[in-house]
């Protein structure tokens, strides 16, 4: 994508963090904005700083995890623009705890937030992209952890490494279908967003306050790993150039957090090696 003048970005999860830092900078490129958010006090705040400095915005509260109201979400910015040139697939949640502990309740949650909320919205928005005569760009972010694992976090990992696995799949039966659509998933390492504050985005539907899970050691434990690595990530400020460099380079992965390359090779290795994951592997790293 070279040209953003103009140009409407449909982006979930603008209340804060990445989406909010995209947001910016898309309006600052005179893109018009469709925003989506569950957070609504912070969606409104993004929306009314941008609309602060003249770009044109829509602010739309809703939780991505429900087919209906991203299909709803979508409605209203082709009413309003009439057209989706690039559809970026931010909202997301972290969730810490291992595989025999973390409830099943939780695993729904992300993967509806992580991975089904993306699907929803590529089912609906690759056809509108198809039709419209301007060529479409999808942005998926997933994470470094999608695409390599760390202990603590499958569901996290489940989620990302879906988010990867669709994209890149989604590209080639797009190219295939000549499409012209641009596909990118953005794959960072630790950033300091508000990633840690993923509880207070709970829709009540994966709510069951009386499941003794939510009082456990290995519950608090989880908060206090994802507080730490993500206030001690990589500051946002150079994000959201990082992002739109790729769109104008046409980059598909973009990565952000160059030392984590090796834990790319290796896990490539082991596979073709056929070895074990080596939890050893990343000691220093995380
Ligand atoms: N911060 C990091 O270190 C990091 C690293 C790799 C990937 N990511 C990914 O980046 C994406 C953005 O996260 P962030 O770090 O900016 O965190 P963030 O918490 O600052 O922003 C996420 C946004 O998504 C919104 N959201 C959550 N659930 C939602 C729902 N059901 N419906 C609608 N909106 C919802 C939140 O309200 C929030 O505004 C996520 O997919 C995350 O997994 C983050």
């Amino acid at each position: 994508m070279k040209e953003f003048k103009n140009k409407v970005m449909f982006i979930t999860g603008a209340g804060h963090g990445f989406g909010k830092v995209i947001a910016e900078e898309g309006a600052r490129r005179g893109m018009k904005l469709a925003l989506v958010d569950i957070d609504e006090p912070a969606l409104t705040a993004t929306a009314k700083a941008i609309e602060a400095t003249g770009a044109q915005v829509l602010a739309i509260p809703a939780d991505v995890t429900k087919e209906e109201l991203v299909t709803k979400a979508i409605d209203q910015a082709m009413a309003k623009y009439g057209a989706i040139d690039l559809l970026v697939n931010d909202a997301g949640i972290a969730l810490a705890g291992r595989m025999w502990e973390l409830p099943t309740r939780d695993w729904e949650w992300i993967l509806h937030a992580n991975v089904l909320s993306q699907v929803y919205s590529m089912r609906k928005v690759i056809p509108i992209m198809l039709k419209q005569e301007t060529r479409g760009t999808i942005l998926n972010v997933s994470s470094i952890a999608g695409l390599v694992d760390t202990p603590g976090m499958p569901a996290y990992h489940a989620s990302k490494f879906a988010s990867v696995g669709m994209t890149e799949a989604t590209a080639y039966d797009l190219q295939r279908a000549n499409s012209g659509i641009e596909m990118h998933v953005m794959c960072p390492g630790f950033v300091q967003t508000d990633l840690y504050h993923t509880e207070q985005h709970r829709p009540a539907q994966y709510s069951d306050p009386s499941d003794p899970y939510y009082q456990s050691e290995a519950f608090k434990k989880g908060q206090q790993v994802a507080k730490y690595v993500i206030t001690t990530g990589m500051p946002i400020d150079t994000i959201a150039a990082t992002v739109f460099k790729a769109l104008e380079d046409n980059e598909f992965y973009i990565l952000t957090h160059p030392q984590f390359n090796p834990l790319i090779l290796d896990r490539v290795n082991r596979i073709v090696n056929h070895k074990a994951p080596d939890v050893h592997v990343m000691d220093g790293l995380m």
